[in-house]
């Protein structure tokens, strides 16, 4: 029944969010943007994820190719493409998580802010989709500049009267996942043994690396925390500018942001401990938003952590960071507010 391919479809399917095909317990999920460079791996790590129990693919170009070739893999989830803005409802009607991955990449020379006039409306119109059709849904927001499509989000909520703080994630996994690979690298570990903290923001120098709270404890000369702080914030600009105008990272971005809705979904089914780091709203700093390690529950972030004692380096990185997040969350909300 292409384009809206409605693969295996069974009564018990529409019954409830928690259970899958066969009684498995199991979430329904949605990207945004499914087709895209990170959104086609993401589909298919997510059609691995046995947490998920429905995905629905979303894209304005390519989402029932992209949706059958998805489908074909013999795991649990049963995949659904939607094509276009008239099937964005039912793209997103009884969500319990929605990726958006949507929206324009960088090409070199470029800022992430320099995505913000293509990329504002369309998070705009894709969380008036949510607001209206599934409003309890958690929401991972991928598409840059984070540190103002994040604002852009929480705004439209509000003025649909469906913002619930604890739900709207902005996905800084990246971040971290770079930290832990450079960190392990320095310090000759298993990278999956490190676990940097990353807070702030995602872009430039609002993306702050806590290198004096790494796990397992260790410590760093002032050459390596230079080098370490600078390649984890252009991290993205190196992919970027290795693309050659090809788009960024994409692949690294499907695993980072897999990795997150994973520990998303265990949050909603109850696991005890789930911690990752996200930028969202936040009483930590005097800014409305901020990424830092957050707790993961049944509703969402339902514990900001603070941010632990910080050396001078990082004190002094803080005060640039909270500079220049301050303009990007202003822009995020006078666009909406204006
Ligand atoms: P891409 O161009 O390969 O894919 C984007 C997809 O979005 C395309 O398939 C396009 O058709 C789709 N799209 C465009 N408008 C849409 C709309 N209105 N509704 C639904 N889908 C729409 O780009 P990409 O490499 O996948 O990157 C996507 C976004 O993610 C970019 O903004 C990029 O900067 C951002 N990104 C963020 C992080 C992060 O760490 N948060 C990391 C990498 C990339
Ligand atoms: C990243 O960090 O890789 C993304 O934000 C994409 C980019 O533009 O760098």
């Amino acid at each position: 029944n292409p384009p809206n391919l409605q693969m295996g479809e069974g009564s018990v399917l529409e019954r409830s969010s928690c259970r899958a095909k066969g009684g498995a317990p199991g979430f329904k999920v949605a990207i945004l943007g499914a087709a895209g460079g990170i959104g086609q791996p993401l589909a298919m790590l997510m059609k691995m994820n046995p947490l998920v129990s429905v995905l629905h693919l979303y894209d304005v170009v390519n989402a029932p190719g992209v949706t059958a070739d998805i489908s074909h893999m013999d795991t649990g989830a049963v995949v659904r493409g939607f094509l276009g803005q008239s099937e964005l409802e039912a793209a997103l009607t009884g969500m319990d998580l929605v990726i958006i991955p949507a929206g324009i990449p960088r090409k070199p020379g470029m800022t992430r802010d320099d995505l913000f006039k293509n990329n504002a409306g369309i998070v705009r119109t894709l969380c008036e989709g949510i607001a209206k059709c599934c409003p309890n849904a958690i929401v991972n927001l991928i598409s840059n500049p984070v540190n103002s499509t994040v604002p852009i989000a929480a705004e439209v909520f509000k003025k649909a009267g469906t913002y619930d703080p604890k739900k709207l994630l902005g996905v800084t996994s990246l971040d971290v996942v770079r930290a832990n690979t450079f960190v392990a690298e320095v310090l000759g570990l298993d990278p999956r043994e490190v676990d940097v903290p990353v807070v702030g923001g995602h872009a430039g120098v609002t993306i702050l690396p806590l290198l004096s709270q790494v796990k397992p404890p260790c410590s760093f000369t002032q050459e390596e925390t230079e080098y370490l702080t600078k390649r984890i914030q252009d991290g993205g600009t190196e992919v970027v500018e290795a693309k050659k105008g090809a788009g960024s990272a994409t692949l690294s971005m499907a695993y980072a942001a897999v990795k997150f809705a994973d520990a998303c979904l265990k949050g909603l089914r109850g696991d005890a401990g789930v911690v990752a780091c996200a930028f969202v709203a936040s009483q930590v700093t005097e800014l409305p938003f901020f990424a830092s390690k957050v707790r993961l529950g049944r509703t969402g972030a339902e514990e900001v952590y603070q941010l632990g004692p910080l050396n001078e380096y990082e004190r002094i990185g803080l005060v640039k960071a909270k500079k220049e997040l301050a303009e990007s969350i202003q822009k995020g909300v006078s666009f909406i507010r204006n």
